[in-house]
């Protein structure tokens, strides 16, 4: 009889105990998913070049990570006008604080802002079309968590317009880089 509280109060702890554990284990997993996902993208972030255009001082050797892709004001000038690698930290006026998270990955998947307005050149989105969720949702929540800075980018300059700010001027392609006609080009001009 005695035997057999003793065995039963040892159950008793050792599945209490399990509970303990098991519980904190659960939480343990949840928080460490969201900090792997945040750490992937990180990884994933750095290894596609982000900070390259969207850190301050990148281009110039010397990154600065305490306002790590806080945007930048080196103008970027094409035929597009000239564009600005803006701010993608959270902040809520000067970077992409208001945007969701599906927001961020539609807008590096295809381009597209929140507002329907389309990402400009250099902005290499069509290289970032073929991201699989997992990848594209591990870089947004890595964005989200940056620390907010306040930053606001100048607005883009619309073609034709002439700017004096610090830009970068596309020459016309040398011959090898000039695009060439496609096929349906051919086919238009009925030289095929
Ligand atoms: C070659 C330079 C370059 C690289 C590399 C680059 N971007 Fe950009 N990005 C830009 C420019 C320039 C713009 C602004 C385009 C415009 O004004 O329409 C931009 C805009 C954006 C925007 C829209 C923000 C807004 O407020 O409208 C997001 C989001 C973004 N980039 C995310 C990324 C991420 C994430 C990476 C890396 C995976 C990346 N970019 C890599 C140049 C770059």
């Amino acid at each position: 009889m005695r035997l057999t509280r003793i065995i039963t109060a040892t159950a008793l702890v050792i599945a209490s105990l399990a509970a303990v554990t098991g519980i904190s284990g659960a939480v343990a997993r949840k928080t460490d998913t969201r900090a792997q996902k945040i750490e992937r993208g990180r990884y994933l972030a750095t290894t596609m070049g982000c900070n390259d255009c969207h850190t301050p001082g990148m281009f110039y050797g010397a990154p600065d990570f305490a306002r790590q892709l806080s945007g930048s004001e080196l103008g970027w000038s094409g035929p597009w006008g000239v564009s600005f690698a803006r701010n993608l930290t959270p902040h809520a006026q000067t970077g992409i604080g208001g945007w969701s998270e599906a927001q961020i990955v539609n807008a590096l998947r295809t381009g597209v802002r929140p507002d329907g307005s389309t990402l400009l050149p250099p902005m290499p989105w069509p290289n970032y079309a073929l991201l699989t969720d997992a990848d594209a949702y591990a870089i947004a929540a890595f964005l989200k968590s940056l620390p907010a800075v306040e930053h606001h980018v100048p607005a883009v300059v619309p073609p034709g317009t002439a700017y004096a700010g610090v830009q970068l001027v596309f020459p016309p392609p040398p011959a090898w880089d000039a695009p060439r006609p496609t096929s349906s080009d051919h086919a238009a001009s009925g030289s095929r």
